[in-house]
C-alpha cells in the first residue's frame, strides 16, 4: 500500500470515469468498472462565477447565488467563450459559471474553464478549435499528416495519405490511412522516448487489486520487459500477422504482453479476465492464436478466481471443436496462488518466469505497414455472436495519441491515472497506446478518491455511458473539487479512440453533454429514413468520413461489418447510439438505440444473455432488456418462458442465473428474471420489447398500442407475475 501514498504525492490534475452514470455513495470508491484520471501538477485557479442574463448581461454579483471575483479580464474570458464551438453564435441564455464554483443541484448551467486553465491550454479557445476542426474536415490528408510527421515512420506512407469508401453503394467498404508507410506502435511508444533521453521517467505507476501488488516501471524497465518476452515469442515461433491470445487480470504483464505482440507485429486480442470458458473458447475459436498468455489465478476480494483452470477449460473445448493451441504461457502470480498447487499440462503449459527472464532485453522492431493488423477486440452486438473488432496500426496509433492529448490537455508533466482494465478498448486506448505514445507517466490502481488531496487535478474524464446531470455535478463538486473541467468522451471499441468529448481549454460544457466532435468527426444526426437533420433534432448518430481511429472490418466477417455498421443508412458509419443535439450545436448521447446494454460500462448483447438463459434444459424462451441501474447504470432484466410442466421454482431462478454466469461471466447475470407464461409477440412471431421494456421499468402507463399483439392477455399476466 505505500504505492498509495506515493500515488498521493504525485498530484494529479485530471480524473476520466467509466460509466459514470450513478452518484456512488460517499467515500467515493472507484466502481468495478474502469476509472481514468490524468494528473497534473496543482494548478489553481481563482474563485469567480458570472450570472449572464438575456444578452450576455452580467448581472451583479449581489442577484447571484455566487459570490463572485468579478474582473474585467474574467467577463471578457466568458465574452470570448461564448462564441459557440458549432458556428451557431453566442451562447445566450444559460447561467455560467467559471471553474472553482460549486455547482448547485437543478441549475443548467454553463460551466466555463477559468481564464488560467485556458491560457495554458493546448486548445484555448472556441474559435482556435473552430479553426483547427475545419482544416481536419476540410483537408484531412493535410491534417493528419503534419500530425502523423511526429511520429517515427521508417518509410512514408504513399500514394495517399487516406483512401475511403464508407458507401456501401458504392461497393466495398474500405477505410485506409497511411498506407504504404512502415512502423511500429511498440517503437513509437517505448523506444521512441527512451531515445529522446525519457528512459529514466516513470511509464507505469501501479497498484493492484491485490495487496502488495505493486510497482513502478521507467519506460527503459518496460522497453526492456517487453523485449525479453518479444523475444520468447519468437523464439516459439510467434510471428508476422500470428494472433495471440491474452487472458490477464490488472498485471502490469497485461500491457507488457500487449506492446510485446506489437513489437513483433503478432496480432493480440484481450479477452477481459471475467468472461467464462465459453466465452473465452469461443473468441480462441474464432482468431485461433498460436499462443495463450494467462495467470494462474487472481484474487478477487476474499475469492480467489483460478484462471488458469479457466483457460484450461476453453483450450479443451476449442481442442474439440478442432483448434488446438500448442503454447499456455502462465504467469504466476504469486500473490493469489503457489505454483505447486496449479494444475498443469506438460507440453503445453509453460511459467512464464521460467522462461521470459532469460531471454535479451534487446529486441529488434518488426517493421509493419499502417494498415497491418494490431488488435482484434470482441465486442457485443445485437447477435449472440461477439464481433472482432479489428484496428490496424498507423491510423489507430496517431489516432489515439492525439485524442489523449487534446482531451485531457496533457503536458509532459502531468501524471495520469486510469484504472480501466484492458480487457476493454478504454484499457487499450487510454491505459496503453495513448499515454505511452505521449511518453506520459499512468497510475493504475482503484481506490478511494476523497481520502486523497485532489488539490492538484486538472481534468476529469468519462467515458461509457450517458453521465446524468447530477452525476455530472457530483463528478464536478466532490471529486474536482469544482475547479476542473471534465471530458466527457463518447466514443466505442469501434472508433478507437474520443470522437465526441470536450477540449477542457476551449469551451464551456453543459452537464451531460459530450459537447463537440473531435478533430476529422464528422458527426450528423439522421432520421429513421436516413435524412440529415440539420440544427436542433433528437435521432440516430452516425458519422459521415472516415478518421484514423476507425475499425478497419470486423475479423473474418467483413459482410456482417458492412451490414451492421454501413447498410443501416446507406452512405454512413452507423454508431447503434441515439442522440440529439441542442440550439447550440452541443450533442447528447441518448443511449444505445439496438439490442445493446451498458451494465457498469461493461457492453454486453441481449441476445448473448439469452442464448445463455435459453441453453438451460428447462427454459424455452427468454427476453431479455435492459433497465435503469442505481449503481450500473443499466441492470439486465430478463423474460423467461419455461418448458411446458417445469414449475417456476427459487432453484432454478439461480440456476438460470448460474448458466449465465457460466456462459459469458458473473458481469452479466441478471438482475431480475421474470417468469413469464407468454411473451408478447406479433402475429408474425416478433416479440415486442418495447412493452417488455416498460414493464420491467413499471411504466405500465406507458405500455403503448398492444392491439396488434397475437395475444394481447399475455401481457397483463406478465403484469401480474412483476412481484413474483
Ligand atoms: C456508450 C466504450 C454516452 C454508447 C468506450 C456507445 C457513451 C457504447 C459514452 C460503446 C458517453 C460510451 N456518453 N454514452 N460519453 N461513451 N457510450 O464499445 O452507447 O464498450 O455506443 O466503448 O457506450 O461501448 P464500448
Amino acid at each position: 500500500m505505500a504505492q498509495i501514498s506515493q500515488i498521493n504525492n504525485c498530484s494529479y490534475s485530471s480524473v476520466l470515469v467509466v460509466s459514470p452514470s450513478r452518484r456512488p455513495t460517499a467515500p467515493f470508491k472507484a466502481p468495478p468498472s474502469p476509472l481514468l484520471c490524468l494528473a497534473r501538477w496543482s494548478h489553481s485557479a481563482p474563485r469567480c462565477g458570472y450570472s449572464l442574463g438575456g444578452g450576455m448581461e452580467t448581472r451583479a454579483a449581489a442577484s447571484s447565488p455566487r459570490r463572485s471575483l468579478v474582473t474585467s479580464g474574467h467577463l471578457r474570458h466568458v465574452e470570448s467563450m461564448a462564441q459557440l464551438p458549432s458556428g451557431a453564435g453566442k451562447i445566450s441564455h444559460l447561467n455560467a459559471v467559471i471553474l472553482g464554483e460549486a455547482l448547485a443541484s437543478e441549475e443548467n448551467d454553463l460551466v466555463f474553464p477559468s481564464p488560467e486553465f485556458s491560457a495554458q491550454a493546448l486548445v484555448s479557445s472556441p474559435e482556435q478549435y473552430q479553426q483547427m476542426y475545419r482544416r481536419s474536415i476540410e483537408e484531412p490528408a493535410d491534417f493528419w499528416s503534419d500530425i502523423a510527421s511526429q511520429f517515427f515512420w521508417k518509410e512514408k506512407w504513399h500514394p495517399e495519405v487516406y483512401a475511403e469508401n464508407i458507401d456501401v453503394r458504392k461497393g466495398t467498404v474500405k477505410i485506409e490511412w497511411f498506407k504504404g508507410a512502415t512502423t511500429n506502435i511498440c517503437y513509437n511508444a517505448l523506444d521512441r522516448n527512451v531515445e529522446a533521453g525519457n528512459g529514466g521517467k516513470i511509464a507505469i505507476y501501479w497498484e493492484g487489486n491485490e495487496p502488495g501488488q505493486d510497482g513502478q516501471l521507467t519506460y527503459a524497465e518496460l522497453l526492456d520487459k517487453v523485449c525479453q518476452l518479444s523475444n520468447y515469442l519468437k523464439h516459439v515461433g510467434v510471428g508476422k500477422g500470428d494472433a495471440v491470445v491474452i487472458y490477464l487480470p490488472m498485471l502490469m504483464e497485461l500491457p507488457i504482453a500487449m506492446l510485446a505482440c506489437a513489437r513483433i507485429g503478432a496480432v493480440h486480442s484481450v479477452v477481459f479476465a471475467g468472461f467464462s470458458a465459453e466465452s473465452l473458447a469461443q473468441r480462441i475459436l474464432d482468431c485461433k492464436p498460436k499462443v495463450v498468455i494467462t495467470c494462474n489465478a487472481v484474487r478477487r476480494g476474499p475469492k480467489t478466481i483460478h484462471l488458469k483452470e479457466i483457460v484450461d477449460s476453453a483450450l479443451t473445448d476449442c481442442a474439440k471443436d478442432g483448434v488446438s493451441v500448442g503454447l499456455c504461457l502462465t504467469y504466476e502470480n504469486q500473490s493469489a496462488m503457489e505454483r505447486e498447487a496449479t494444475k498443469w499440462q506438460e507440453g503445453r503449459d509453460v511459467w512464464w518466469q521460467d522462461v521470459v527472464p532469460k531471454f535479451s532485453t534487446k529486441c529488434l522492431v518488426e517493421w509493419v505497414d499502417a494498415e497491418d493488423p494490431l488488435f482484434l477486440l470482441y465486442t457485443s452486438g445485437s447477435t449472440g455472436k461477439p464481433k472482432g473488432v479489428l484496428h490496424t496500426t498507423g491510423g489507430y496509433m496517431v489516432y489515439t495519441a492525439t485524442t489523449f492529448k487534446y482531451a485531457f490537455d496533457y503536458k509532459p508533466s502531468d501524471i495520469y491515472w486510469c484504472t480501466a482494465d484492458c480487457g476493454w478498448i478504454t484499457g487499450h486506448s487510454y491505459v496503453t497506446y495513448g499515454p505511452l505514445l505521449n511518453g506520459a507517466t499512468i497510475v493504475v490502481f482503484e481506490g478511494y478518491v476523497t481520502r486523497y488531496s485532489r488539490k492538484s487535478l486538472r481534468v476529469l474524464g468519462s467515458v461509457g455511458e450517458p453521465i446524468n446531470p447530477s452525476a455530472w455535478r457530483w463528478f464536478f463538486n466532490v471529486v474536482g473539487d469544482s475547479r476542473c473541467p471534465i471530458s466527457d468522451t463518447w466514443w466505442q471499441t469501434e472508433t478507437g479512440g474520443f470522437m465526441i468529448a470536450p477540449l477542457p481549454g476551449a469551451w464551456p460544457q453543459k452537464p451531460g453533454s459530450a459537447t463537440f466532435p473531435f478533430f476529422g468527426v464528422l458527426p450528423v444526426i439522421v432520421d429513421e429514413k436516413g435524412n440529415e437533420i440539420e440544427g436542433e433534432c433528437s435521432g440516430y448518430l452516425c458519422i459521415k468520413k472516415s478518421w484514423p481511429g476507425a475499425f478497419r472490418t470486423l475479423y473474418g466477417d467483413h459482410e456482417r461489418f458492412e451490414t451492421t455498421y454501413f447498410k443501416p443508412f446507406p452512405g454512413y458509419y452507423f454508431t447503434g447510439d441515439g442522440c440529439s443535439r441542442d440550439q447550440d450545436g452541443y450533442y447528447w448521447l441518448t443511449g444505445r438505440v439496438d439490442d445493446v446494454i451498458n451494465v457498469s460500462g461493461h457492453r454486453i448483447g441481449t441476445a448473448e444473455v439469452e442464448s445463455a438463459l435459453v441453453s438451460h434444459p428447462q427454459c424455452a424462451e427468454a427476453a431479455v432488456v435492459g433497465v435503469e441501474h442505481e449503481v450500473k447504470g443499466q441492470g439486465i432484466y430478463a423474460f423467461v418462458t419455461l418448458v411446458e410442466g417445469v414449475p417456476y421454482s427459487e432453484e432454478l431462478r439461480k440456476n438460470l442465473i448460474l448458466a449465465v454466469r457460466n456462459q459469458i461471466g458473473a458481469f452479466a447475470a441478471p438482475d431480475k428474471i421474470h417468469w413469464a407464461p407468454g411473451l408478447p409477440k406479433t402475429r408474425s412471431g416478433k416479440i415486442m420489447r418495447r412493452i417488455l421494456r416498460k414493464i420491467a421499468s413499471r411504466q405500465l402507463d406507458e405500455l403503448g398500442d398492444t392491439s396488434t399483439l397475437a395475444d394481447p392477455s399475455v401481457v397483463d399476466q406478465l403484469i401480474a407475475l412483476s412481484d413474483r
